[in-house]
Order: C-alpha cells, then sequence, then structure tokens
C-alpha cells in the first residue's frame, strides 16, 4: 500500500460530506463516526487516516482472493478497451460471458448445465423465484405459486428475494411482501429449544412434510434456502439435513433453490456448498465471490429440465441491463483463475480448519457457547451464560471494539461474531486475527460490559 497522502483534516471534511449526501444501508442515525476506506492490499485495508485493518470478513463476505490485485485490474481495463458493455438481451451476447458460463459449468454440481447472469444476489434470488415459478407455469402447473423459506434466512432485499428472507425487521414498513411465502424451522442444532429437545433434522423435516401437506404439494414452486445460513451466524446444519430436505422436495416435485450467494466459489473450501454436503439443488444462485467484488456480478446456475422449461420456444422473459456483462465476466474469468491457480479451496479448508481449532480454545471463556464453521465461515456465538445459552448482547458491539482496539474487521449478526476472511488469508494473519479477537473478547463480562 502507498503512504498516506490524507490529513486528519481532509477525513473530517470526507466524513461531514458523506454525512451529508450518502445514505448507507443500515446505519444508526446516531452513529456520526465514518470510516473511509482508501485502500487494501491483500487482507489489508487501510482508510483516509491511515489507520490499518485486518480485513477478517471480506467486506460483506467476498473478497476471495484478497484486495488489491492488479492482475484483475489489468484484464478489466483490457476488456474496457476492447468491450466494456454491450447487452445479452435476444440474439446477443460477448465471448466472456460465453466462457464464463463454460467454466462455471464445468466446475458447478452435476446436473447443473445453463446459466443466467445478474449483478448480485438479491437480483439473482429474485430471478430464481420467478423461474420456479415460471418452470411449472410452463409445464402446465400454474397453481404452484407458493415458496417455502426458513427463518432467520437471508435471501437479500427486493420483495420476491426479500419477502424469503426470514427476519420479520427486513420486513417492517415495507409491506405487504410477496405473497404465498411460508418459513419454517431452520436446524440450528445449538439451539435446542427450537426443536423441543428433539433431534434437528427430525424435527425441522417433520414440520417440512406437515407444511407441504397444509399447503398442498401442487400448490409449491420450490424451497429456497442457504445451505450454511450466513446472517442467521454461520448455522451449519447437521449432514443428513439437506440429503433429505432434497429427497423430500424431490418426492412432490417441489424445486430445490440453494442460495449460495456466500457459499459459493471456495468458502467452504469447495466450488460450492452443494459439493460439501452432496447435494443436487435444481438452482443455484450465486454472487459475491465469483468476482471476489472486483465488480459486481451474479450468476443462477440451473440444471437442464429448469432451463428447458425456461427457454423452450422463447428466451426466459425477463432481464437485467447488466445480464452477462462483458467487463464483469473477464473480472470474474480471472478471479477463477487465480483461485485455481493458487490453490485456494484447498487454503480455505487448511486455514478454516486451523482459525477454527484455535478460536475453539475460546470456548473456555464464560462467554463463547459456541465456535463453529465450515472452512472459511465462522462463528462464535456468545452467551451470558453457558447453562441457559442466554443470547448475549452487548453495547459497544463485538465488532466496534475490534475495530478500534485492535484493528480488526469482524461483523456481529445478532450476538454471533462472524468472520469471512479472505480465502488468501495467511496462517500469520489467522495468528493475528485469532490473537487480536481473544484481547478483545476477553474484557467482555458476562452481563455485557466491558473491562477497560
Ligand atoms: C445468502 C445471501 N443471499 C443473498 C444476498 C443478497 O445479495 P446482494 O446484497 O448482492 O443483493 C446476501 C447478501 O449478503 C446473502 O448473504
Amino acid at each position: 500500500m502507498t503512504e498516506p497522502s490524507s490529513t486528519l483534516a481532509d477525513a473530517e471534511t470526507l466524513a461531514r460530506r458523506d454525512r451529508d449526501l450518502l445514505i448507507h444501508p443500515y446505519l444508526s442515525g446516531s452513529v456520526k463516526e465514518r470510516v473511509i476506506m482508501r485502500e487494501g492490499d491483500g487482507c489489508r485495508l487501510r482508510d483516509v487516516e491511515g489507520r490499518e485493518y485486518l480485513d477478517a470478513t471480506g467486506g460483506l463476505w467476498l473478497a476471495q482472493v484478497g484486495h488489491g490485485r492488479q492482475e484483475i485490474a489489468d484484464v478489466a481495463a483490457a476488456q474496457m478497451s476492447q468491450l466494456e458493455y454491450f447487452m445479452s438481451f435476444w440474439e446477443f451476447s460477448n465471448e466472456r460471458a460465453i466462457e464464463l458460463a463454460e467454466r462455471l459449468v464445468s466446475i458447478a454440481p452435476d446436473g447443473i448445465r445453463r446459466v443466467f447472469f445478474t449483478s448480485g444476489g438479491s437480483e439473482g434470488n429474485e430471478a430464481a423465484i420467478k423461474m420456479a415459478r415460471y418452470y411449472h407455469h410452463r409445464r402446465g402447473e400454474s397453481n404452484r405459486t407458493w415458496i417455502l423459506a426458513r427463518h432467520q434466512a437471508y435471501h437479500g432485499i427486493g420483495y420476491g428475494s426479500g419477502s424469503a428472507t426470514g427476519f420479520p425487521i427486513y420486513h417492517e414498513g415495507f409491506g405487504p411482501m410477496l405473497p404465498d411465502v411460508r418459513h419454517v424451522t431452520p436446524p440450528w442444532p445449538y439451539r435446542s429449544e427450537l426443536f423441543d429437545g428433539q433431534d434437528p433434522t427430525e424435527f425441522c423435516l417433520r414440520e417440512l412434510e406437515q407444511t407441504i401437506e397444509e399447503i398442498g404439494a401442487h400448490r409449491i414452486a420450490a424451497m429456497i434456502g442457504e445451505p450454511i445460513m450466513g446472517v442467521a451466524g454461520m448455522i451449519v446444519p447437521p449432514a443428513d439435513y439437506w440429503p433429505r430436505v432434497r429427497e423430500l422436495l424431490s418426492a412432490h416435485g417441489i424445486l430445490l433453490i440453494f442460495d449460495e450467494v456466500v457459499t459459493a466459489y471456495g468458502r467452504t473450501g469447495n466450488w460450492f456448498a452443494s459439493q460439501y454436503f452432496g447435494v443436487q439443488p435444481d438452482v443455484i444462485v450465486t454472487a459475491k465471490g465469483i468476482t471476489s467484488g472486483y465488480m459486481p456480478l451474479g450468476a443462477v446456475l440451473v440444471s437442464e429440465a429448469v432451463a428447458e422449461a425456461l427457454a423452450r420456444d422463447h428466451g426466459f422473459p425477463m432481464g437485467y441491463t447488466y445480464n452477462g456483462h462483458p467487463t464483469a465476466c473477464a473480472v470474474a474469468l480471472a478471479n477463477l483463475d487465480i483461485i485455481e491457480r493458487e490453490s485456494l479451496l484447498e487454503q480455505a479448508r487448511s486455514t478454516g480448519q486451523y482459525l477454527l481449532d484455535r478460536l475453539r480454545s475460546l470456548e473456555s471463556l464464560p462467554i463463547v457457547g459456541e465456535v463453529r464453521g465450515v472452512g472459511m465461515m465462522l462463528a462464535l456465538e456468545l452467551v451470558s451464560d453457558r447453562d441457559s445459552r442466554e443470547p448475549l448482547l452487548v453495547t459497544p458491539p463485538v465488532e466496534d471494539v475490534a475495530r478500534h482496539d485492535a484493528g480488526l474487521i469482524v461483523r456481529n449478526c445478532g450476538h454471533n461474531v462472524v468472520l469471512s476472511p479472505p480465502l488468501s488469508m495467511t496462517r500469520s494473519e489467522a495468528d493475528e486475527l485469532v490473537d487480536g479477537l481473544t484481547s478483545v473478547l476477553e474484557r467482555l463480562r458476562p452481563d455485557g460490559t466491558w473491562l477497560d
């Protein structure tokens, strides 16, 4: 990274202009501080005041290859000089979109054959929900309109994707949401109170079966789920959950949409979490890690059966201006090249396991109820009491204290502290992360106050 060039006065002016002009998602009005990032290199970030941070979230859970890769910038510049953009509607296409679709199908789980590009995750889930309804419509089952989703799911903020999102807070003030969406209980093994002491998979499967019976299978288009729930707090389901859900849905002709917006492109140490769980979804929604965030892009991957129904006779009747954006696709190809060349799937598995093992030593602290994760998706669930497992919510939150005191970017999801670092994180950076987080959490008391 270069030497900082801003003075503190510049930084304050920028913060004031930001406060005057920008509408930030989810920012509490009482927060006046702004953290204005200027540059990044690998897992390191530096803000306009010259403060350095270790990025343990990859921004919003992407940055697979880390920040500041000149190689990707060069590819984008070359593609922009040749053909920055053209549409993919009707018969139009471009070389990079074709190459990327081919590449995605080659690494995707068995059964995936075609690709529909978007600009991000919410757009992808919007498209997937429409695809599911349209698939049944074209097969003569227009009554299949219902979408099953899960409580505590996050699928984005459109009206379809947002309705599938299972946190009431994301719906408040925006209603009415999409009709015909039903949320069921997700398997969260640590929260055994959700399952009346029963086995989580058994409980969830029974509830799912009852829900299908109640609505009527002939009225249900699809079930959508994150293979590992991110925003809920990196909830890893029992190994038998997804295979059994898949089996049940197939028996009723209900499509399975995997929202792999976070999990795809190496986060679990596999290209897709579908492969980790040994499940073949009908539709896989991806975004984020496809470009490591260097350009906005998403890709919805579909099985041949779904693609055939959608595109038979005429093209799928919806599209985005940026479908198959050549520069974004070129960047995605360069990003996938790096993941492959630098063996980042293997690195995600080994560094993820190393982080998990080291973080597990924090379970000796009274406030850490559980440490869990797969690959580079990790969480610490904070509790005020390990026996009652009462969630521990603190002010200021751990993410603020970690940033101010230890230069660490981590994130609070409710009472969970979640980590999703670049897959390229080194062992010494992983040590720095665990040591920094340990020093922060050791100062947190079970009553939610901080030791000075
Ligand atoms: C699982 C999941 N799905 C969908 C989305 C929405 O993606 P986007 O913010 O690109 O619209 C997110 C964003 O974090 C996500 O975590």
